[in-house]
Order: C-alpha cells, then structure tokens, then sequence
C-alpha cells in the first residue's frame, strides 16, 4: 500500500496544470468519483480491520494532497485569464506627447504669398516643370538666338533642345492665358531650375511666386498699388517700396521691385550693401506680343505681370544667410519654423 501510495503521490505532483483544460483532467484524474483517490476510498472494503486507520489515514493525505494542488492551480489559471480579460489601458496615466512635426520655411512663405493675393481676387495655376521652348521663351518674347535667353541659365535636355527645364513660371501664365479668356487674375507658384553653381546666394533650383492680371485697362498703377499691398502685408505697414527701371522681354516698361532693407530698416547695412534697399523680384506691363502670341487681343486688354523668389523672401524675413539650408534638411534649421510666417 505504501508504495502504491508513493506512485499516487508522485503522479500527482507531476500531473502538468497549466491552463483550464488540464486542470478538468487533474480534477478527472484524482478527485473525481471515478479518480484514482476515490478508488483507493472503494478498496476500503477489502482491507483488513486491524489495517483500516493506517490505510483510511493515508488515502486521507493523498486526498488532501490532490485537493490541495488543484485549489492551488485553480487560483492561478484563474488570475491568468482575469489578467488576459483586463483592458490594458489606464485612463489616468499622463498622455505621451505626440511629437510636433514643423512646416518647412518656403512652404511657409509660399502659402502667406498665396494667401495675401488671393483675399484680392487671384486664382492659383499649376504648369509642368519640364517645358518647351515656346511656353518657356518664345510666347514671352524672347527672340530666336537672342541673347535675352542667355540670362536665364537654361538646362536643355540634349536629345532635345526644345525641352527645358522651366527657368520661371511666367510659362505657367503662358498656358493660362493660352486657355482662359479675359478677365485674368492668377498666381503661380512653382519650382524652377537655372544651370548655376549651388552657393550661398544662388542654387540650381528655386521657388518662385508670379502674378498676372489681364484686363480691360489695367495700367502700372494697378501694378504698383497690388504690390504695396503685398509688401504691407506680407513685411509690415513701415517697409517701403521702390520701383527700379529694369528690363524682361516679356514686360514694357519693366521694373525691378525693392523694398527697404528689414535689417537695418533703411539706414544702410551689410545685407543690403548700405543701400538701404534689397530686392524681392521683377515686375512690369505685359508685352502686347505676350498678348497677342497667348491669343489675347492686346489692343482691347492690357496687364501687368509680376515674379518673386521664394527663397529670397524667407531669407530677408528670417535673416537667413545661406541658400543651401533649404535643401540641406538639417532638422535643427527646419525645427525652429513651427509657427506660421
Ligand atoms: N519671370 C521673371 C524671372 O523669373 C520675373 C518676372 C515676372 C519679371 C513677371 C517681370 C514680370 O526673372
């Protein structure tokens, strides 16, 4: 009996129990009406009366000894699936903060820019960067071998010398005056590529914003009192504007437009070679050719045209001093721009 015993024993300590169903087969095993210690209660018929106390006494441990590892196992497995059921989120626990991404600088300006001319009424138009040659030269007057095309540094594709790279996006009003009638009043900001060394002060690509109004009448008064808006607006009511005598193939008469240095506010200083003035972009009254190549009627209408750099805005405003941090995507320069401009 004592031997028997001792197996019961070390089977039930081996018995595994490691989840619900295990411990049903435990329970079946050893505790059951049909269990191994509940047999060993039936055999108690068979044993000898002198022998019964011993043998009952030893059952007993046993019984107790199963019951005792079930209880046990019982608990355990019970906890597991409390902690499985448990919804793992704690609402008091403080939130991780999300981390805060920033706009880059030119998209900042570009957007300001969009949003100053559109309250007066202009609408937005997109082009292709890689152009022909008529959109990009030709319909803007710029004489076959003329050397006007030189000032704009061009990337020609080999294969083809009618396909550039756009050097502004006055091709973009191309197109628009090409499709839309008259009344125009259209903004178009984009990127554009000029084959120059990548310096502090000039890049092989760059953003540019240019404006255009064809009308009935419209006169370089129009032009000047939109780009005084502009100017108040986007630098602050105490910066000025001067318009420089210039020349662009595509404007008659053209203009250069300055406004006064926000460094030094006019008084003279590096940024603007003690002048007192730095420069934003160009400006003028649309050629009757650029009309009249666009399809437009240049004896009934008339408009001014204007285009600035995106880049050399940001850098007055922020007094940014090198060109290639636009590019360079150094996160400690683009992190200082969260705000808007
Ligand atoms: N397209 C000119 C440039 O890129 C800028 C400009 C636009 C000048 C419109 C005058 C009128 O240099």
């Amino acid at each position: 009996m004592l031997e028997n015993s001792n197996t019961l024993a070390a089977q039930i300590a081996a018995f595994p129990i490691e989840n619900k169903v295990q411990l049903e087969e435990f329970r079946m095993a050893f505790i059951s009406k049909k269990g191994a210690v509940s047999l060993l209660f039936d055999e108690m018929k068979n044993i000898a009366p002198e022998n019964k106390k011993a043998f009952g006494a030893e059952v007993n441990l046993l019984k107790n000894l199963a019951q005792a590892k079930f209880d046990e196992f019982k608990e355990v497995i019970e906890n597991q699936e409390d902690a499985a059921d448990f919804d793992a989120t704690d609402f008091t626990l403080p939130t991780t903060p999300n981390q805060l991404g920033s706009r880059h600088p030119l998209t900042l300006t570009r957007e300001r820019i969009i949003e100053i001319f559109t309250r007066i009424g202009f609408n937005l138009s997109e082009g292709p960067e890689i152009e022909d040659d008529f959109h990009n030269f030709t319909a803007l007057n710029f004489p076959e071998n003329h050397p006007a095309r030189e000032m704009q540094d061009t990337f020609f594709l080999e294969r083809n010398p009618d396909i550039a790279l756009r050097t502004h996006t006055s091709s973009v009003q191309v197109r628009v005056m090409e499709n839309e009638k008259p009344p125009i009043r259209t903004l178009s900001p984009g990127r554009v590529y000029r084959n120059e060394a990548i310096s502090a002060r000039a890049h092989c690509m760059f953003h540019q914003v240019e404006g255009l109004y064809i009308n009935e009448n419209v006169s370089f008064a129009d032009l000047k009192q939109t780009l005084y808006y502009f100017v108040k607006e986007m630098f602050g009511k105490d910066v000025n504007l001067r318009f420089r005598p210039s020349f662009f193939p595509f404007t008659e008469p053209s203009a250069e437009i300055d406004i006064s240095c926000l460094i030094c506010g006019g008084k003279g200083c590096n940024v603007c070679k003690h002048s007192g003035w730095v420069e934003i972009g160009g400006a003028g009254m649309v050629d009757p050719n650029v009309l009249e190549n666009c399809g437009i009627d240049s004896k009934k209408y008339t408009g001014f045209a204007f285009g600035m750099g995106v880049e050399r805005i940001t850098m007055l405003k922020h007094q940014i001093k090198d060109l290639r941090l636009f590019t360079e995507n150094d996160v400690r320069f683009l992190r200082q721009f969260k705000g808007s401009l």
